[in-house]
């Protein structure tokens, strides 16, 4: 009887011992899964940000593209325009010739914050030589008859003289 007393408390003992072990070998495995789930998150948080820094600085570098490429095909298309409608024979690029250089006409609508597009299409004085606007001012009758498309074209080829 005392024997199987002692058997009794020998296997509580060791059960308590057992459980006791278990509990501590789930609570280390409880934190190392937690552990690897802070590492998962902070991970795909620095890959979330990367990937939002990389899709910016993307934007960034496709609309400063955009802008210099759309500027550049708006200029060609606006010199084609001027050299179709007979504007380059008297307007040369930098040197006075007939009219005033669009050199001089783009610093000078700069300065005095002219609209452009409205003088050629006859609905602003001319500030630039207005003593010679006679001369200029027939070709208006082309300007006044463009699509707004090519005037725009026109106006950023004559500005990007600035
Ligand atoms: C027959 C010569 C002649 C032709 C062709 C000509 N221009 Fe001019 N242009 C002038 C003269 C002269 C002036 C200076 C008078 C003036 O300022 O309006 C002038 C001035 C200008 C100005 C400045 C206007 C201002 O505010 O004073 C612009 C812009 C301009 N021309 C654009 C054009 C365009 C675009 C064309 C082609 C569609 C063209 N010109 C064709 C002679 C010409």
């Amino acid at each position: 009887m005392k024997k199987l007393f002692v058997l009794v408390l020998f296997v509580m003992g060791m059960s308590v011992t057992f459980t006791s072990c278990d509990d501590a070998k789930k609570t280390a495995k409880d934190a190392v899964e937690t552990t690897k789930d802070a590492a998962k998150a902070t991970g795909d948080a620095v890959k979330d940000a990367a990937e939002a820094t990389g899709d910016a600085v993307k934007d960034v570098a496709d609309k400063a593209v955009d802008a210099v490429t759309g500027d550049a095909e708006q200029i060609k298309k606006g010199k084609k325009l001027a050299l179709m409608n007979g504007c380059l024979a008297c307007h040369q690029e930098h040197t006075k010739s007939v009219g005033p250089s669009y050199e001089e006409v783009a610093k000078g609508y700069k300065e005095k914050g002219g609209n452009m597009t409205k003088f050629l299409k006859g609905n602003a004085d001319a500030i630039i030589d207005p003593a010679q606007f006679a001369v200029m001012k027939v070709n208006l009758s082309i300007t006044q008859k463009m699509s707004g498309d090519d005037l725009a074209a026109l106006t950023t080829y004559i500005r990007s003289f600035e």
